[in-house]
């Protein structure tokens, strides 16, 4: 059965197990698999689950891959089936040559090598010639058996030490070679080793087999960080690091996160947040964004807040459109300016991470505020350039409902921020109409009060926008302490921010410390949030939504509001800015007056 191996895997990767099996039996969503009656063994409740790439049933035991599932449902033998599912995923099977059987046996051959190399490394790391590294490791707070779980070792310092105690297992340079362990002969110069005084990070495949290495130096020194070349095993661009460990955790529920570094990855597993995962130093590509979207429909990508961060999140966010689906997406996130996963988890633990994550925003709307800050706003011409830039985005999208729907979402987006809600001068004393969207419930009684406050932070924290506009209103506001700090915070952070976007502020508010107070203002208890706190509300139903908490608990200030903002507008009729608030104030002084409490909810 000479068949290479990366045939094999790509068949697998391109045959979607679900619908595949959805031909043969009624399969219904349960959680992240799929589930139904097994087609093995008589059954009336389903007990048969299909994963991703694998089904199994916990009735008869049956289990295998997409390959095994089609040998058993039909009763074919293994080369029917792969030239079966071949044929419908269109890929050519490789003739079965004893060159192809040969370069298979290489292959686990390099296994064999890599892991006797993995091992070593493991074992001189607790030797006396690893404590330097060993004490690297420890003081950038790994514990052992973070250490352990990812394989961690020492190099030792090179002159060919690795290849004189593996040749007594039976291995030849050359093999260290092939495994991407040795440089090969130059000149009269022996094969010498590609890694020496450093700190070894196994690099395996998504079946935990290790296919290769990055090493770090200790300390300081150039260049910070060795990675092994391609061989046959290792293609840097379709691999990512811990794939293997972040998709046992997927499957158990956890956020797959993609950040830029190995230690990055390390420290975020060892917080608990075992999602995580890393290309490795190079922008993610296609093959990589495949790989995610096989673990979550919308992995995460987070960035450093540096420009560098910036330029490689707007990279992804341009690569990823052509492919985006209805199940296939991206959120973005940004960290604080100076910090990247391993020093934010280390100075304010997982929390403060899970807030970062937390607040990623969506790809339409990330993309809306990459463009601008790309192609700025400040003129008609540049906002021109912003329209046609946004179009020309959506048109990437292939999928055409998708496309659509993106296109839907910047023309919104864009006439929220640019044109006047309502066109032309208008009374500003008429009652002004808006569609009503449903009963809005009351709050639960007693803690109502505390509620109003919070539903204040909430819609701030997620349309930081606001902040200069409800600025007064908002430092008169009583606040127990918690939410008080976090209001100083805001208001400080919203005089010198460059971006006013929740993903930033969200950032910021962890950098000081604050990230408890703020997950527990926008948290769904004790009472769910209400949709103007959405971070997909439109900033008018938010502004009106915050004039009416704030109404809920100061009625007084709020008619203060309204005739300020009146005499405001009809001194500057054009003001786009001022007819807004007029309309925002308004609306939620009309819904005051008709005596609703609270405003609608998502349950
Ligand atoms: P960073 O410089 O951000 O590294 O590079 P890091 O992970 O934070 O490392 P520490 O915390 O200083 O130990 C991010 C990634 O870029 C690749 C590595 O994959 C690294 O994890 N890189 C970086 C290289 O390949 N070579 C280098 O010299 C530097
Ligand atoms: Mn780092």
């Amino acid at each position: 059965m000479a068949l290479p191996a990366n045939f094999l895997d790509e068949l697998r990767a391109r045959t979607p197990l679900p619908a595949l099996i959805g031909r043969r039996i009624r399969l219904a969503r349960s959680g992240r698999q799929w589930k139904g009656c097994c087609p093995f063994h008589g059954e009336k409740t389903p007990s048969f689950y299909v994963y991703e790439d694998h089904y199994h049933c916990f009735g008869c035991g049956e289990h295998g891959d997409a390959i095994a599932f089609v040998m058993k449902n039909q009763g074919a033998g293994f080369m029917e089936a792969v030239e079966q599912l071949a044929a419908e995923v269109g890929m050519e099977v490789p003739k079965p040559t004893p060159e192809a059987a040969e370069a298979e046996r290489r292959r686990f051959d390099l296994h064999a090598v890599l892991d006797a190399a993995a091992t070593s490394f493991q074992r001189r790391l607790f030797l006396p010639e690893g404590a330097r590294a060993l004490d690297y490791l420890r003081r950038r707070d790994l514990s052992d058996d973070t250490i352990r779980s990812f394989g961690l070792g020492w190099s030792g310092e090179g002159r060919g030490a690795l290849a004189a105690e593996l040749s007594r297992e039976g291995i030849e340079p050359g093999m260290l070679i092939e495994a991407g362990l040795m440089r090969p002969a130059e000149d009269d110069r022996a094969p010498s080793d590609m890694f020496f005084g450093r700190v070894m990070f196994p690099i395996r495949d998504r079946r935990g087999r290790t296919i290769s290495f990055g090493g770090r130096i200790l300390g300081d020194g150039q260049p910070k960080y060795v990675n092994g070349p391609e061989t046959a095993l290792f293609s840097k661009r379709r691999t990512l690091f811990a794939l293997d460990l972040a998709r046992e955790a997927a499957r158990a529920g956890a956020t797959v996160v993609v950040v830029e570094g190995y230690m990055d990855v390390i420290a975020l597993h060892q917080a608990g947040l075992a999602g995580a995962l890393a290309p490795l130093g190079t922008a993610l590509t296609e093959e990589q964004l495949e790989e995610l979207w096989r673990l979550s429909p919308c992995p995460v990508l987070c960035f450093d807040g540096d420009a560098a961060g910036a330029r490689a999140a707007a990279h992804a966010a341009e690569l990823v459109l052509p492919a985006l689906t209805t199940e296939r997406s991206l959120r973005l996130a940004t960290l604080p300016a100076g910090e990247d996963p391993d020093t934010l988890v280390r100075r304010h633990g997982a929390a403060g991470m899970q807030a970062i994550l937390d607040a990623a925003s969506p790809l339409p709307e990330a993309l809306f505020g990459m463009l601008r800050d790309e192609v700025g706003d400040g003129t008609v011409e540049l906002r021109a350039s912003l329209s046609k830039r946004l179009e020309a985005a959506a048109s990437r999208i292939q999928d055409r409902s998708l496309a659509w729907e993106y296109r839907k979402f910047f023309r919104l987006r864009f006439r929220e921020r640019y044109e006047p809600p309502v066109r032309g001068r208008r009374d500003a004393a008429a009652p002004i109409r808006r569609p009503r969207l449903g009963p809005r419930p009351p709050l639960a009684a007693g803690n109502a009060v505390a509620e109003q406050a919070r539903n204040l932070l909430a819609i701030l924290l997620r349309h930081p926008g606001l902040l200069s506009d409800v600025e007064e209103a908002f430092g008169e506001v009583a606040l127990p302490a918690p939410l008080a700090r976090l209001r100083a915070a805001m208001l400080e952070w919203s005089e010198s921010a460059e971006r006013l976007d929740s993903a930033t502020l969200m950032s910021h508010l962890t950098s000081v410390g604050l990230a408890a107070e703020a997950a527990q203002a926008l948290a769904a208890t004790p009472n769910p949030l209400p949709l103007c706190a959405a971070p997909e509300a439109m900033p008018a139903e938010a502004e009106e939504g915050w004039w009416h908490f704030f109404g809920l608990m100061h009625r007084s200030r709020l008619d203060e509001e309204v005739a300020q903002a009146v005499h405001d507008f009809e001194r500057r009729p054009d003001d786009v800015a001022a007819q807004r608030r007029v309309i925002s104030l308004r609306a939620a002084q009309e819904a005051l007056n008709r005596g609703e409490q609270g405003m609608e909810t998502d349950r």
